[in-house]
């Protein structure tokens, strides 16, 4: 870093790349990191200071911007290829169900897919509240529990546009006499590069399963899900090519039938420091293939619904530790562990479940002459609370340069998917304060949570 050029530090970082969904930071003149919402500017530092850390710090611009530009692509592929279905976005409420991120999802023309009875609890909540249009389709995965069925009844009855997915061959029975739309989802059995990869699927209704239910009533949307942060564009059409053979084959039997499902599974951060294929790209792919398919097998064009949840929600929030301690290790390739305020195994588990690489910035001295190559280790007595970047290195600002009472805040990047859903509360850790940047408001809108507040969970 030494003798680096200002203008560089933005490009070291990789900072103001929409390839690594960073178009919305910068370095200010001080080497800290700024967030942009349009000529607003919101100073990290200043944030962790004011509000402490462990922090997450939410953009719903950044959510809206990104549904808009998904809807937008679609609807632009769909008229330049003269293709006659419609376009929907359902947003997957696991991706993140906390209010600012659905709520800014709804107000841009997101529908909504629920995996749970208190997912879809939130709609009901949000129907009571008269936030929810009844336009608004929910489509039900998911296992159907009998409170989740009675749920999905009682709304149907209110008016609202539901509609469940059958996953299993019982819920067939259970929902046989639903008096609305339903669809099925289907294990399409692709293998697709991704974590999630799996040898034998547990979802969905294998093809042998599906052909056997005969006529399904009112079945409009035929369903699928390969998987989440595939890893390789052309996995979307090789699965959809033999989602479409089924389609064919079932709208023979059920005519009512005019919906493909094509689930997540678009990735939705940055990948080892790797740029990824462009939306673009797999927007046109889908629409292309689906546009040639039906003039092949002489079939009308399907709706397309696609529920990517990571790629939309998981650049709009960050989550920002400071340094406490550092330690050296001997033989590896960092030289120093930094002990960090939060734990990975309670603030941001992907770390551990599926060993997530995350893009990691420092928040101040972003334009320190030397940086040091660190592993970053969290809070709880676990020895696997820890990052290391894969077994590579952590480059971080030194903390003996730091100025008298200064600290060293880390920012994660892309920290909206999954993070807050897996948030437990391993060795009481608590959860991090939340602050919404909106407007050039900053706006607290979940306090950390106090000794009280987490004692009470567990009985105390
Ligand atoms: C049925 C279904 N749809 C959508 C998603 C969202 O996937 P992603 O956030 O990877 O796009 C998931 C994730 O598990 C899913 O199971």
């Amino acid at each position: 870093m030494l003798g680096m050029k200002k203008n560089n530090f933005r490009k070291f970082w990789k900072l103001g790349k929409k390839e690594n969904n960073t178009q919305y930071f910068n370095i200010n003149k001080d080497g800290e990191l700024v967030i942009f919402e349009g000529n607003y500017q919101y100073n990290v530092r200043e944030l962790c200071q004011r509000f402490g850390t462990p922090l997450k710090i939410m953009l719903p611009y950044i959510v809206e911007q990104r549904v808009e530009d998904l809807m937008d692509l679609f609807d632009d592929c769909i008229r330049d290829y003269k293709y006659k279905g419609n376009f929907y976005y359902h947003y997957p409420m696991k991706a993140n169900q906390c209010r600012e991120f659905v709520l800014p999802l709804i107000s841009e023309g997101a529908n909504i897919e629920t995996t749970s009875p208190n997912e879809l609890w939130v709609v009901k909540r949000m129907w009571q509240q008269n936030r929810f249009n009844s336009r608004i389709k929910v489509i039900c995965n998911g296992p159907k529990t009998a409170e989740y069925l009675e749920l999905i009844a009682e709304l149907k009855q209110n008016g609202l546009d539901i509609v469940p997915i059958i996953e299993d061959l019982s819920e067939k029975e259970a929902l046989g006499k639903f008096r609305g739309q339903v669809g099925v989802r289907i294990d399409v059995d692709v293998r697709a590069k991704s974590y999630w990869d799996k040898k034998i699927e547990r979802f969905g209704l294998s093809l042998e399963e599906v052909f056997s239910l005969g006529k399904i009533n009112n079945l409009t949307i035929l369903h699928y899900h390969l998987g989440s942060e595939m890893l390789r564009a052309s996995d979307f059409v090789r699965a959809l090519k033999k989602a479409m053979d089924v389609y064919v084959k079932l709208k023979k039997v059920n005519p009512s039938l005019d919906t493909i499902d094509i689930g997540g599974g678009f990735f939705g951060s940055y990948y080892a420091g790797k740029s990824m294929y462009s939306t673009k790209n797999v927007v046109t792919g889908i629409v292309r293939f689906l546009e040639k398919f039906c003039r092949d097998n002489e079939i009308a064009h399907p709706n397309i619904i696609c529920e990517w949840g990571a790629h939309v929600v998981g650049p709009s929030q960050m989550t920002v530790f400071s340094a406490l301690s550092e330690k050296s290790i001997p033989k590896a390739t960092a030289k120093q562990w930094y002990v960090i305020d939060g734990s990975f195994q309670t603030h941001l588990l992907d770390t551990w479940a599926v060993h997530k690489q995350w893009h990691v910035v420092p928040v101040n001295n972003m334009d320190a002459p030397k940086l040091t190559r660190t592993w970053l280790a969290g809070l709880s007595c676990d020895s696997d609370d820890k990052y290391t970047a894969g077994g590579s290195y952590i480059l971080l600002p030194r903390l003996q340069d730091l100025e008298p009472n200064e600290k060293q805040y880390l920012a994660f990047l892309d920290t909206g998917h999954y993070q807050d859903g897996f948030l437990n509360h391993h060795c009481l850790n608590a959860a991090p304060a939340k602050v919404v940047c909106q407007d050039g408001d900053v706006k607290l809108v979940r306090k950390r949570e106090t000794p009280e507040d987490v004692g009470k969970m567990f009985g105390w």
